[in-house]
């Protein structure tokens, strides 16, 4: 049933009253199958000549959607009613991306077929390899991931027709496919590596380390262990509702830009360490704090608003409580560090205690502060031998897959229109205009 169709076939509850300059008006109210109602306030300027007011979108939802619930006061997550912990140890990476993508978990050959057709998507086009080499070898790779991305629409002629859902599938998973790929040619290209192609017999998180750490001098095997975190670490971070970089791929994709260019427009507000940029924020964080003895001085910085200093990895606008991602994190880094033997590694003493003075601390309590995705995510990361430069990558190549899925059932949307919001205004009135000379 398409999205609007179910918006309409929400039970209609008691309308809601809105009285204002003397005019008075009643607004729907929809329920969702979950979440907080909602009050469809799209007649609120035609019918009272007001806007809503709401910077940083704190009680706006912007879309009607299926695919992500959040319940952050329960620190609930789950995608197409899955809950994230159950489909983190029970299912890979491509199988949660089909399941974002079609609302229903694969049959086994439904997932053959969708992991085949993945597989062969891989590749990316050889020219591509000149459009790295323009880049300085020291470019952060989400500058050269967010060129990449778009530029894709140079080399795909053949699914840029938005309008043609079997170009949107095709795109869909051309961009699932490929970007790992392009993640792997930015690190090579940043050490001076020659790019390693995709090997088909290659499973999706094998292939990328592969990509990302083999070298053409000699076999490289991939630890089984750490390809299974990695897979795992992926559908963490495959999509969360709503957040920023979604709503901006959703903005982008809503001018009818092709899905190249949205997903670039995605790796652009990720790439802010109030967002995804968090994961290496958090890791310079545990290195300038450096001992766990420092944390105490630390903690007080952070306790005054003067020093601009944040905890990352620390709070969330939705989740006012533990990130279910976070919990499934810890596990996996122990799990990480005990295959390679690093269990003592002094970052994560470091942040465990700084986890444990937090969630004891007034400050962190009365704001309801808590571990979030990105908090232990770098550990894990480091822990593989990732540089801190690469870690919101690798949080891009993992959110493709939500991005293309929020895009997809937004563009399957009849009622879909381009977003234009309005705004308070508090410039000049209308003045007079003093030419140059009299100025
Ligand atoms: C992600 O939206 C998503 O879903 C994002 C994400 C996803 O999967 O897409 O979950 C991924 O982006 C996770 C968040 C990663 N970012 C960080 O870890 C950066 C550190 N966190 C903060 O920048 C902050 O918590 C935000 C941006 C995440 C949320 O900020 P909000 O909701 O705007 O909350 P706020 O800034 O209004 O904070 C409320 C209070 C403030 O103090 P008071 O003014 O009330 O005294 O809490 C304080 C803030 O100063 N605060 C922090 C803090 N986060 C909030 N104080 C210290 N350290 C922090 N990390």
């Amino acid at each position: 049933m398409a999205a609007t169709e179910k918006k309409n076939a929400a039970p209609a509850l008691t309308p809601a009253t809105f009285s204002v300059a003397g005019t008075t008006v009643e607004f729907p109210v929809y329920q969702g199958t979950e979440g907080p109602n909602v009050v469809d306030i799209s007649k609120l300027y035609s019918d009272t000549g007001h806007f809503t007011f709401d910077p940083g979108f704190m009680s706006t939802a912007s879309c009607e959607s299926k695919i992500t619930y959040i319940d952050g006061d329960k620190g609930i997550l789950r995608y197409r009613g899955y809950d994230i912990d159950t489909l983190a140890d029970n299912c890979d990476f491509l199988e949660v991306s089909y399941l974002l993508l079609n609302g229903e978990l694969p049959n086994k050959k439904e997932k053959e077929a969708f992991d085949r057709k993945m597989t062969l998507h891989t590749m990316v086009h050889e020219q591509l390899h000149f459009l790295y080499r323009g880049f300085p070898r020291a470019s952060h790779p989400m500058a050269v991931m967010a060129g990449a991305a778009a530029s894709l629409a140079a080399f795909y002629h053949d699914s840029l027709d938005v309008n043609d859902p079997e170009q949107r599938e095709l795109s869909a998973y051309r961009l699932i496919a490929k970007m790992p790929t392009l993640a792997a040619m930015a690190y090579k290209y940043s050490i001076g590596q020659p790019f390693i192609y995709p090997q088909n017999e290659m499973g999706f998180a094998e292939n990328f380390m592969h990509m990302m750490f083999a070298t053409p001098c000699e076999k490289y095997t991939v630890n089984p262990v750490l390809a299974r975190a990695m897979d795992r670490i992926l559908t963490l971070h495959a999509d969360h509702e709503q957040n920023a970089s979604t709503s901006t791929v959703r903005m982008a994709g809503s001018s009818g830009a092709n899905p190249f260019a949205c997903m670039s427009a995605g790796i652009a507000s990720l790439w802010g360490p109030a967002h995804g940029g968090a994961n290496e924020a958090v890791i310079n964080m545990l290195e300038e704090i450096g001992d766990v003895k420092n944390i105490p001085e630390f903690i007080k910085k952070v306790k005054d608003k003067q020093s601009g200093v944040k905890l990352m990895g620390f709070g969330h606008r939705v989740y006012k409580n533990y990130d279910p991602r976070a919990k499934v994190l810890r596990k996996t880094l122990e799990e990480v560090l005990g295959e390679l033997g690093k269990i003592d590694e002094p970052l994560l003493k470091i942040a465990i205690e700084l986890e444990r003075i937090a969630l004891s601390d007034e400050y962190f309590i009365e704001r309801k502060l808590y571990p979030n995705v990105d908090f232990y995510s770098g550990i894990i990361y480091r822990a593989m031998g990732i540089p801190s430069k690469l870690f919101t990558v690798l949080f891009a190549v993992a959110r493709t897959s939500g991005w293309i899925a929020q895009w997809k059932e937004m563009m399957d949307d009849p009622k879909n229109k381009i977003a234009r919001p309005r705004q308070l205004y508090t410039g000049e009135k209308q003045r007079d205009f003093i030419p140059l000379g009299k100025r």
